[in-house]
């Protein structure tokens, strides 16, 4: 069993991206602790979604550093750090459409070594076919826990939008997470859909006791679910604080919340 370290899980130190001539990121500086549960909310292009790229590596920072659980990561590919245990999901719903629901997740296990699909399977040592069954089997669980048992032999492509955030979700704590980032996964869902989605957010982070930063549109959401809430507006941390905090900071109304509060 790893020691906890002190550091916190996830650690952003002066963060600066450039696309050309936009500063998408400005010095951001942001922590999330084990366990908490912390909403990044700002206007459209306020840097969300690039502050994300940045912690799984899909952008490398002009300058600044990322840090995971204490380790200096800003060097590390997206693989790495997802061996360290970030996971993550997409604005976008990233699945595999032509795959079933339940081989999205086996495949989302796949990385963990030994995955070799199913011509593998047919083929393989009786080691690696334990491996895929261990897989499954795992697969099922999370499905069952995402309430997509149903749904299992269903292509992932012909889903609708608030099922297919759930296979996405279900791919990212599939193999659990120290680190979890979910962009906008309540878009494109109904009430009830997203009070199930918070449920389970809820749940997965006190029992894996992994941190996670959800980005979000519906501020109700955040507020009413978050410990804690960082407001970006044009690249930099305008206040973060406690949701009650934050809704009431005059500099978030006029930034953000004007229209909403
Ligand atoms: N690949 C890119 N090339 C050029 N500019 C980019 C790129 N990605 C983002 N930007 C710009 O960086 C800024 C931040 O964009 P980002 O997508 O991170 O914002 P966001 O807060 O996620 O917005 P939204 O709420 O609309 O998703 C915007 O001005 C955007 O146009
Ligand atoms: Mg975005």
């Amino acid at each position: 069993m790893a020691t906890r370290s002190a550091a916190p899980a996830l650690d952003l130190d002066s963060v600066v991206v450039r696309f050309g001539g936009v500063t998408a990121l400005d010095g951001v500086d942001l922590t999330v602790e084990a366990s908490e549960l912390c909403g990044l909310i700002g206007p459209n292009g306020a840097g969300k979604t690039t502050l994300f790229d940045v912690v799984s590596g899909i952008t490398g920072p002009d300058a600044g550093r990322v840090h995971l659980s204490g380790r200096d990561v800003t060097g590390w590919s997206p693989t790495r750090r997802a061996r360290a245990g970030l996971r993550r999901t997409f604005q976008r719903v990233q699945t595999y459409g032509w795959l079933s629901v339940e081989d999205n997740v086996v495949a989302a296990l796949d990385w963990r070594g030994g995955g070799s699909g199913l011509l593998g399977d047919l083929v393989g040592a009786p080691g690696r076919r334990r491996r895929e069954s261990e897989r499954r089997t795992r697969a099922r669980e999370v499905l069952e826990q995402c309430g997509l048992s149903a749904l299992r032999d269903a292509p992932a492509g012909s889903l609708p939008i608030g099922v297919s955030r759930l296979v996405e979700l279900a791919r990212a704590i599939a193999d659990p997470p120290r680190v979890l980032m979910l962009d906008e996964p309540t878009s494109g869902l109904d009430e009830a859909e997203a009070d199930r989605l918070g449920e389970l957010i809820d749940t997965v982070r006190r029992a894996e006791g992994c941190a996670v930063l959800l980005v979000e549109h519906d501020v109700g959401f955040v507020l009413g679910r978050c410990d804690r809430v960082v407001v970006l507006d044009l690249g930099s941390v305008l206040t973060s604080g406690s949701p009650a905090e934050v809704r009431d900071d005059p500099s978030v109304r006029t930034a953000y919340l004007g229209s909403t509060a």
